[in-house]
């Protein structure tokens, strides 16, 4: 084999410690605890019976799946419902050896349904510390803002001042990607509480909404940012400021944004030196986990490239340095026991 990079098993990705910096709350809901929560609230119009829950999952377009996305949102209307919705998908998490996580956390939704500030911040703080007793892992929370400026920012903005949660890191922009420039003044906000900046850009609108992210939000990560490729100029600029792009591969193929896994940008993101992670994004709704989202871009990119993509999503964590000293090293331990 003499020089040539090694090459990593599926078994091998199943294994290795990871770090995941994007999956959704709410999306990360599996189908059992998706029908309980539906059975408990039956007025929500999620249906209950796994063969209808699969019809409910297949998405027309960006827009359907976002409807889908605020019934199921419906169904969080205790703090008890947050508490066994929020240890159901760490256990998921746990269960792929993911040692590190954060989770976007979109709030209004969980407020509207009648939780209250208290009870939600009391519910994931329960949740963390669930997960680090059970499975030595460290989540981290994303507060992330549903695609509207006015109330349904300053909701956001209100829990990240007055009431976070523990290991709150960063604020996080998703919904519909409706236009970046009007939300700099929440993210200058944030700034302010020390919290990072990783809005969903480049993901439904094209390279102007990266780009705005990156410069009037000023984006430690995008999440998505993949329609960067179609501007040479900024993929070249996310490069030279080592910008990261949280990339979920089906994801992209289950909303439509990418017409099928040939066409993905992400060997032309790797190849422009692009700092990338693989992340699972709502892995329920789209089928998959973040294992699987591994060996699938393994598949396209070649396996040799899993390390440093596993590399990349610890480095561009909110982790401490210590915890990412120590994440490497176990990568680096992995890497050796091939
Ligand atoms: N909320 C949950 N998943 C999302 C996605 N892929 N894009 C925007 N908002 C989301
Ligand atoms: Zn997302």
């Amino acid at each position: 084999m003499g020089l040539a990079a090694p090459t990593y098993s599926d078994a091998w990705i199943s294994a290795v410690p990871k770090v995941e910096l994007h999956v959704h709350h709410i999306g990360a809901t599996s189908a059992d605890t998706l029908a309980d929560l539906a059975a408990r609230h039956p007025d929500a119009g999620v249906p209950t019976d796994p063969q209808a829950l699969q019809a409910f999952y297949e998405f027309t377009d960006f827009d359907h799946f976002l409807r889908v996305y605020a019934a199921i949102s419906r169904l969080l209307s205790t703090p008890e419902d947050v508490l066994h919705l929020t240890i159901g998908n760490l256990a998921e998490s746990a269960a792929q050896n993911v040692r590190y996580v954060e989770v976007t956390v979109t709030p209004n939704p969980i407020l509207t349904a009648g939780v209250t500030r208290d009870g939600l911040v009391e519910a994931l703080n329960a949740a963390r510390e669930h997960a680090a007793r059970e499975w030595a892992m460290t989540v981290n929370w994303i507060l992330d803002i549903p695609g509207f400026t006015g109330e349904t920012a300053e909701v956001v903005l209100d829990l990240c001042e007055r009431r976070p949660p523990d290991g709150l890191v960063a604020l996080g922009l998703g919904g519909p990607e409706t236009p970046r420039p009007p939300f700099a003044p929440y993210f200058a906000r944030a700034r302010t509480l020390g919290l990072g900046s990783v809005p969903h850009a480049g993901e439904a609108a094209g390279p102007e909404s990266v780009r705005a992210a990156v410069e009037l939000l000023r984006a430690d990560r995008i999440g998505h940012g993949i329609r960067a490729v179609e501007d040479p100029e900024l993929l070249a600029g996310l490069a030279e400021a080592g910008i990261h792009l949280e990339v979920s591969l089906t994801s992209n193929l289950r909303t439509r944004v990418v017409a099928s896994l040939e066409k993905h940008p992400l060997p032309a993101l790797m190849t422009a030196g692009v700092p990338v992670s693989i992340n699972s994004d709502d892995p329920p709704m789209f089928g998959t986990t973040l294992t699987r989202e591994l060996q699938i871009a393994a598949g396209l990119v070649g396996s040799r490239q899993i390390p440093a993509l596993l590399r990349n999503a610890i480095k561009a964590s909110f982790a401490g340095e210590d915890l990412k000293a120590s994440y490497l090293a176990d990568l680096a331990a992995a890497e050796a026991h091939r």
